[in-house]
């Protein structure tokens, strides 16, 4: 039995399949890499002892993808996390959204309906929720998207929904992400760096490793316990368990399911900014300025139907999170700055190579020169 896992070089991805592989499970891997790197295979081997299969293509790619399905014939559940994920980017670029989210969806579903692979688990966001009725926010709360992002994963999730009404031989989890956070406990995994990150825990970093001067606080006045924002973070290793537990069901029934996935505990802005001062050691400075528009003052889940139904329950702490995602950072950083430094020692040996074969070049130039002027003098004697 394979499972194949989408956008398994990502950050949520990637835990997921060290947990598979760790499991058990033989793991197949498909990812464009355009938000992360081929060193992930490799690192994942160095954490679990145990190889993927990986290859690198587009899922809008539907050749591509059949070629993956019709070479191993014993697919039995997928995994799909392919797909852009930054809600104030889709604001700005919803085009780019709709485009690769619904494409790499559509695709996927046309290919496993073909090759009758019928088992799969989609990465969806509490972004569905949008700005919600209630507190805690349970899976039958009512849907206000208000972002683009937001209206992708709704219309996935539609979209499955509408597969399994026609065709009750699929078995679907639905699984709405609240804020993931943290990485791997060895370092070697975690969240990729965006030039402009929005959320908090990674402009927190760029902050701590001297990339930005202070924070932004958005707000104050929020009816919230200090008034900044709250939100649900949740630690990828607990969801990585989660996603293992979804996989079970999804395996053992025939149905269609949705679970929320954070802690079912809400922290503010300040909350973050503390926890990471006193786990890492290192002062946020920040300022607060004017409140976003639409913004969301406070969003956390009710996570009892998935700890009920799945049986999980996320075990690490906020602390943990922030000492995980920095971990990551400056290890990831260190190696930024390593393969650069490789990368400029390779250019300066090239250079010094060319250098010396130009010099070889002219010498031997001057050494042929003398001798045919060498020639001519004896012939005019
Ligand atoms: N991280 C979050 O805060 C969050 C919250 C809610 C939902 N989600 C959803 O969970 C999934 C995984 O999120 P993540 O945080 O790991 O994101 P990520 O960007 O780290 O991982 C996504 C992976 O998919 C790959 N990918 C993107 N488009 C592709 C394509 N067309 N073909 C092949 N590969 C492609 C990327 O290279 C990347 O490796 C996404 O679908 C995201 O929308 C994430």
């Amino acid at each position: 039995m394979k499972i194949l896992v989408t956008g398994g070089c990502g950050f949520i991805g990637s835990h997921t399949t060290v947990e598979l592989l760790k499991n058990g499970y033989e793991v197949i891997v498909v990812d464009n890499l355009s938000n992360s790197n081929n060193k992930v295979a490799e690192k994942i081997k160095k954490i679990t002892g145990r190889e993927i299969i990986f290859h690198q293509i587009d899922l809008c790619d539907k050749e591509a993808l059949e070629e993956v399905f019709a070479k191993y014939d014993d697919i039995t559940a997928v995994f799909h996390f392919a797909g852009n994920r930054i809600e104030d980017e889709s604001l700005e670029e919803p085009l780019k959204y709709y485009r690769n989210n619904l494409d790499t969806t559509l695709t996927l579903l046309e290919v496993m309906k073909e090759y009758n692979c019928k088992k799969i688990i989609f990465a969806s966001s509490s972004a569905v929720y949008g700005n919600p009725e209630k507190l805690p926010i349970p899976e039958t709360a009512n849907l206000r998207v208000i972002t683009p992002f937001g209206q992708t994963k709704l219309a996935c999730e539609n979209i499955l929904r509408d597969i399994y009404a026609t065709d009750d031989d699929w078995s679907i989890a639905l699984l709405r992400y609240f804020n993931p956070a943290g990485g791997h406990e060895s370092g070697m995994l975690g969240e990729k760096q965006c030039e402009k990150p929005n959320n908090l825990i990674p402009v927190i970093i760029k902050i701590a490793q001297g990339e930005l001067d202070e924070l932004k606080v958005f707000g104050d006045n929020y009816n919230t316990p200090d008034g900044t924002t709250i939100r649900d973070y949740v630690h990828v290793a607990d969801l990585a368990k989660a996603h293992i537990k979804a996989l079970e069901k999804v395996l053992s029934t025939k149905d269609i399911d949705i679970y929320n996935l954070g802690t079912g505990r809400g922290y503010s802005v300040l909350d973050v900014i503390r926890a990471f001062e006193r786990v890492n050691n290192i002062k946020i400075p920040y300022t607060v300025v004017d409140s976003k528009a639409d913004e969301v003052p406070e969003i956390y889940a009710d996570i009892t139907y998935a700890e009920n139904k799945l049986g999980w329950h996320p075990e690490k702490t906020l602390e943990d999170m922030c000492k995980d995602a920095y971990n990551f950072a400056v290890q990831h950083k260190k190696e930024e700055e390593e393969e650069k430094e490789a990368e400029k020692r390779r250019l300066e040996e090239e250079r010094i190579a060319e250098e010396k074969r130009l010099e070889e070049e002219r010498l031997e130039a001057e050494r042929q020169k003398e001798e045919l002027e060498e020639i001519e003098t004896l012939d005019t004697e």
